[in-house]
């Protein structure tokens, strides 16, 4: 197989404005079926990117378009349906977050994909960013000592502030919406990313601002009621006193502090928020007994920022060379039910535990 053949269902603002243009740019990938409920538009998209095969029915293009992988952009309530769909009629699977809403849902993917000997890669793509796995690298190789905290900024000042579409930002706070599932998703990869499975979880969680106002674009002064917790602090517990904090907010308007922060026995790791490219994605700082040296340093390797659709050439590199994809649908699953525990811990005012590990 020279190129993976891609069915891509959901024709929304991420896969138009980033994985079909930027999967057109691979060698080991190519886009053969895109489907979307919207037919004149799914027509419109697949002629302006050059696609053959164009669908308004999923089960349709799962009969009828000759592909080996399936790359989800739907709206998240769709996300398992038509994973699972994709897993029963042999394809693999690239899903956008969350790939499932539960644990037993993800569980059930997770099996399917087994079962039938099919691939999964799953979003966010933090573990597939060369900054992140370096932290990892040196982490895990001692550099910091014992690991006691991690603080990992998940939070902006909500969608209505920063409106960067022209699309109504009301559904984000919302039943299905909240920075919960849009941002502290992003932290919990990293986090448990870093340092793997945690023990148990505790939150505090509720609405901060009861009532937005859109600051620009189509809908510029509209007010919108919260209806969901926009402000949301999620505290893991990793065992051996190792804990991590990660904030999940839309109150934050604006920050200069790091987005992680790693800190242990003999060093730390800043994430550095990276405005300019030739910024060092963090720097390290090292209290090193044997050499007698303290002191800060930033990591000499040029480390080149990752986009959003290497989460597909890692599938596709997977099936081409037959091993597992980076991204696996068991740490998003761990993700999973740690933001399914958070609001019941911090109703409760409990620590739940956690069981699923990766
Ligand atoms: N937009 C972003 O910046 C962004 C960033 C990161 C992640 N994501 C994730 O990507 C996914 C999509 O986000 P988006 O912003 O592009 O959403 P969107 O609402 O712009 O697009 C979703 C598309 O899916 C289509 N769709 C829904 N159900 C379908 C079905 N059953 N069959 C066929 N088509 C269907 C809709 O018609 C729509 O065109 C979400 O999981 C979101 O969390 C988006």
């Amino acid at each position: 197989m020279a190129k993976v053949r891609l069915g891509l269902v959901g024709l929304g603002s991420i896969a138009i404005g980033q994985y079909l243009p930027q999967i057109a740019e691979m060698a080991s990938a190519e886009v053969v079926a895109v489907c979307d409920v919207r037919e004149a538009w799914a027509r419109e998209q697949a002629a302006r990117f050059g696609i053959p095969g164009v669908f308004n029915d999923f089960d349709r293009m799962l009969e009828d378009a000759p592909f080996d992988a399936l790359v989800n952009t739907a709206s998240i309530p769709a996300h398992f349906p038509l994973n699972l769909k994709a897993l029963q009629a042999g394809k693999h699977v690239y899903s956008q977050k969350p790939f499932a809403s539960t644990v037993e849902e993800a569980t059930i993917l997770i099996e399917e994909a087994a079962r039938r000997g099919l691939k999964m890669s799953v979003s966010p793509i933090h573990m597939l960013r060369p900054e992140i796995q370096e932290m990892r690298r040196l982490i895990q190789g001692g550099a910091l000592g014992k690991v006691s905290l991690v603080r990992c900024r998940s939070s902006h000042g909500g969608p209505e502030y920063f409106q960067y579409r022209d699309a109504d930002p009301t559904w984000f706070f919302q039943p299905g919406g909240g920075p919960l599932l849009d941002m502290g998703v992003h932290g919990l990869h990293q986090v448990t990313g870093l340092l793997g499975p945690a023990k148990s979880v505790t939150c505090l969680s509720g609405v901060s601002e009861a009532v937005r106002t859109v600051r620009s674009g189509a809908f510029d002064g509209k007010e919108i009621r919260t209806e969901v917790d926009d402000n949301t602090l999620i505290m893991l517990d990793f065992g051996q006193a190792t804990f991590a904090v990660i904030d999940s907010s839309y109150c934050v308007k604006a920050t200069q502090g790091p987005g992680l922060e790693v800190y242990g026995s003999a060093g730390t790791i800043l994430g550095a928020r990276r405005a300019r490219p030739d910024e060092p994605p963090f720097e390290l700082y090292r209290d090193d007994l044997h050499l007698g040296l303290r002191g800060w340093v930033s990591p000499i390797l040029r480390l080149p920022r990752v986009r959003q659709a290497v989460g597909v050439e890692d599938l596709a590199g997977a099936i081409l060379a037959d091993r597992d994809p980076v991204l696996t649908p068991q740490h998003a699953r761990h993700v999973i039910e740690i933001m399914n525990k958070c609001l019941p811990a911090a109703r409760q005012g409990c620590t739940l535990p956690l069981e699923t590990t990766f």
